[in-house]
Order: C-alpha cells, then sequence, then structure tokens
C-alpha cells in the first residue's frame, strides 16, 4: 500500500509512469471540482473520518480528524486471485481478461462512465445538506459518504486512464464536467438529477439508490475483466456505509414519528407524518428500480455471454454459470393488459438482479415497521409494487396504482398526490429542516441513533465548527 504518494494507492502506480503522470494531472481538476460542488460551507471544517489504509477485511479503515480537501483519494483495488477464471457466460472457465475485450470496449466504457457518473453526481445533489444537519453525528455521516463518493469516482477514473487509453481520458475529464440537474449538462442518469435537498430525501436516497450502486457493484464484481472485478469489490465495502446511513436514518425518523403519534399530532408536534415518509419510499423506490435498465434486455444477454457482468453472488449462488436453458416468467403490458411472457433467461438478468434488489430493501422496510411496532403504533410502511411510476423498462409509459394494477393517465393524475411528495409535503418537510450543531443534541423531528460511530458515544464532536 503506497499510502503516501500523491495518489494513495495499491497499484503499485509508480511503476507506471505514464499512467500515474495522467491521473497526477487530472487530479488538481478534481479538487477544483471538490472545492466548487463539494459540500458547501465545511470544507475547512475537521472531520472525525475513516479513510482507508487497507484493503483486507480487517481493519482497512483509520478513523481520524481530516479537513474534507485533504481526504486521502485513492486507488484500492482488492488484491488479485492467482489463477481467475471467468466466472459465468460463454467463456466461462476460461483465464479472466487483465485487459478490455476488444469487442466489448465501447459497451464496456458506458459502463464505467455510467457507474462513474454517479459518484460525483450524488456529492453535488447532497452539497447544501450540511447546512440543516440534524445532529453533528449526522453531519459526519453525510461527509464520510460525499468523500466515498469520490473516492467511487476515483475508482471508475482509474479504470477509463488505466485501459481506455485516450477516450477513457476523455471521459474521465466530462465526469468533472456534467453537474446534476444542469438542464444544458446534466448526470448520465435521472435519479441522480433529483434534487436531494432535505434530509429525508438523504436518507431516503442512501436507503434506495445508493443500494441499486450495491447491486451494479456486486454484478460488476464478479467480471471476468479482472481490474473492474476488483474495484467494484473494495467499493462494496465502502458502499455498506451510505446504506447503513439510510436504513438507519429513515428507522430513526420512523422512532420519532411513532413516539409523536402517541403524544398527539405529528405536524403539530414538529414531526414528519407517516403518509409523507411513505410518498418519499415511493418515490425514491421507484427511481431506483429505472436504474436497473430495460426487464427484457439485449444487452444483459450480451454483457452475461461475454463474462462482463454477472448475477448477484454469481459464484455463491448459481451452479448453471451458462444461464442458456432457463427461460424467465415476465409480467409486460400487452394490449392494454398486464400478460406473461417467457423470456430467455439471459435477456432478463436486469430483471433477476432488481428482483435481488427488491428482496434487500424489504428487509428494510420490515426493520423499520419494527421501529413503529417496539413504538406501540399499528400503521405500517410498505414498498409500492414495483411497476410503479416507472420511466425505464417494460412499465414506462404506461400508469400503476401502488399495487401495480394498470390505471389510466387521468387516474393516475388525479390521485398521484396521494402517492408520491407534493410540492406541499416537501415544502413541509423543508420547514422542519433547522440545522442542529451542538454536541450530542438533535433536531425534534428524528430519534438519536443507537450508538456512535466506532465506539465514540453519539455525543461527541464529529465535527468540529
Ligand atoms: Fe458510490
Ligand atoms: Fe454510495
Amino acid at each position: 500500500m503506497n499510502l503516501y504518494d500523491r495518489i494513495p494507492n495499491n497499484v503499485n502506480l509508480s511503476e507506471d509512469k505514464k499512467l500515474q503522470r495522467a491521473l497526477e494531472k487530472w487530479l488538481p481538476n478534481y479538487l477544483d471540482w471538490w472545492r466548487e460542488m463539494g459540500p458547501e460551507g465545511f470544507q475547512e471544517k475537521d472531520v472525525w473520518l475513516r479513510t482507508a489504509v487497507d484493503v483486507g477485511s480487517e481493519g482497512w479503515a483509520h478513523f481520524d480528524y481530516v479537513k474534507m480537501p485533504d481526504y486521502r483519494w485513492g486507488i484500492f483495488l482488492e488484491p488479485p486471485q492467482p489463477d481467475a477464471k471467468v466466472g459465468f457466460g460463454d467463456n466461462y472457465g476460461r483465464p479472466a481478461y487483465q485487459e478490455v475485450p476488444g469487442e466489448f470496449r465501447n459497451a464496456l466504457r458506458r459502463i464505467i462512465v455510467t457507474q462513474g457518473d454517479t459518484e460525483p453526481a450524488s456529492v453535488e445533489q447532497q452539497r447544501q445538506l450540511g447546512k440543516t444537519c440534524p445532529s453533528l453525528y449526522d453531519l459526519r455521516n453525510l461527509f464520510q459518504v460525499n468523500v466515498e463518493e469520490g473516492r467511487h469516482l476515483w475508482a471508475m477514473v482509474y479504470l477509463l486512464h488505466g485501459y481506455f487509453g485516450r477516450d477513457g481520458r476523455d471521459e474521465a475529464d466530462e465526469l468533472l464536467e456534467r453537474r446534476s440537474g444542469n438542464p444544458d449538462k446534466p448526470r448520465i442518469l435521472e435519479a441522480f438529477n433529483q434534487p436531494c435537498d432535505d434530509w429525508l430525501n438523504f436518507f431516503a436516497f442512501t436507503m434506495f439508490t445508493d443500494r441499486d450502486g450495491k447491486y451494479q457493484l456486486s454484478a460488476l464484481a464478479e467480471s471476468g475483466f479482472e481490474p473492474l472485478a476488483r474495484t467494484c469489490q473494495f467499493m462494496l465495502t465502502e458502499e455498506a456505509h451510505h446504506m447503513f446511513v439510510g436504513d438507519t436514518g429513515l428507522g430513526r425518523v420512523c422512532r420519532r414519528t411513532a413516539q409523536l403519534m402517541k403524544e398527539g399530532d405529528v405536524r403539530e408536534l414538529g414531526g414528519i407524518p407517516l403518509e409523507i415518509i411513505q410518498k418519499y419510499i415511493n418515490f425514491w423506490f421507484s427511481y431506483s428500480l429505472d436504474l436497473f435498465g430495460g426487464e427484457i434486455s439485449s444487452n444483459s444477454a450480451d454483457f452475461f455471454a461475454a463474462g462482463l457482468k454477472g448475477r448477484y453472488k454469481e459464484r455463491e449462488q448459481y451452479t448453471d454459470h451458462l444461464a442458456t436453458n432457463e427461460n424467465f416468467t415476465m409480467t409486460v403490458v400487452a394490449d392494454g393488459q398486464l400478460k406473461t411472457r417467457e423470456v430467455p433467461l439471459r435477456n432478463a438478468l436486469n430483471e433477476v438482479l432488481r428482483g435481488e434488489y427488491v428482496k434487500d430493501c424489504e428487509k428494510g422496510l420490515a426493520r423499520w415497521n419494527k421501529v413503529l411496532a417496539d413504538e406501540g403504533v399499528s400503521e405500517r410502511l410498505y414498498l409500492p409494487n414495483p411497476r410503479f411510476h416507472r420511466h425505464v423498462g417494460e412499465y414506462a409509459g404506461h400508469t400503476f396504482d401502488l399495487e401495480g394494477h394498470l390505471i389510466s393517465k387521468e387516474e393516475f393524475e388525479r390521485r398521484k398526490s396521494e402517492w408520491l411528495p407534493t410540492m406541499e409535503d416537501r415544502e413541509y418537510v423543508r420547514s422542519l429542516m433547522h440545522p442542529v450543531y451542538e454536541v450530542g443534541k438533535i433536531a425534534n423531528w428524528i430519534a438519536p441513533p443507537a450508538a456512535g460511530i466506532k465506539g465514540k458515544p453519539f455525543a461527541f464532536e464529529y465535527v468540529r465548527l
């Protein structure tokens, strides 16, 4: 591990002078982007952050006060496996690719750019949130997520510079030029152009949208293109914290809401009513489902065939790594009705991955509902049907209710204010967002966490203001 190089890395960067020079040229542009688009108003503050110091499963993280622009962003890959093999698809069992297979060069670059684009996008979406944090603990978690998304950008830029030559360098530059929500140069995926300007949005985003990241990275961590697999394997260890922030954040909002429900009117008491929490779940869950791509996809089949993108836990969970003989039963819209259709499994792999994701999200819902039950409240939260409010794939262009019944556009328009956050809901949530910067204090609309970070109490100066 070369921790004290200008670019910390465990890939022996100093032995590849050309790559090192290219990345060192990109570094100041990255820092300019960070200063311009990173968390506003906190760049010079000491934040108690963890930094990657090793990629081993034990003790890879070091905790200390760091000013965010001094964070040790770097390039960390899981160590190579001796005789790594392609784990699935038509080249199953052949040696893993150390270079990009020529015919998949463009497609693979697209995957890496699309993943890479989400990383700075989320930092941009979240850059104002520090001004309304519910506690110093939450403020620190936000910044931890932000610096790690910055590192994920580094991970993807390393692959672009290292394996895609000139085009890769151009793409790396463009990753710093697009801006979330900017109509002239938007980020690539729609969920990453949606504003994330209050903490309920932030928790729902890290719960649902970062979790899409987990599943995309998991599928790429199986890749037969070894540098990509090793990069994604390490990113997943960081991603777990982001989902923890979202999952426990929403759980704490639920706890506080339930407590206030027992005292009286949640709104009058300054809490977030459950129906607003439900609408935020509906919004972010549906947008995050879109990120998996079309239900029936020849791209997914090609990528699997080529051994580039596998299924979730491909090696661990499956015995048939060819997936050539099976069909998948899909619900589609045909002649204005829901019908089932048999699709070759390889063409249904986006949907298979989405199914894994939905199962994982359901566990989160079960945890929040347990919080509600423990607080003695009978209402429950739920996930909408995956057909609800979709903008990509089989169900885009049709309208469904929360249970997934096909309904008319008029009915959807008439009822959408019951299902998705309205302007008033968003304004109400924003009206609650006042910063709490005192050590050990917390905003009224959220419960404190069960424990602090890395053995520190909740009442700890996680950010020195
Ligand atoms: Fe990320
Ligand atoms: Fe993330």
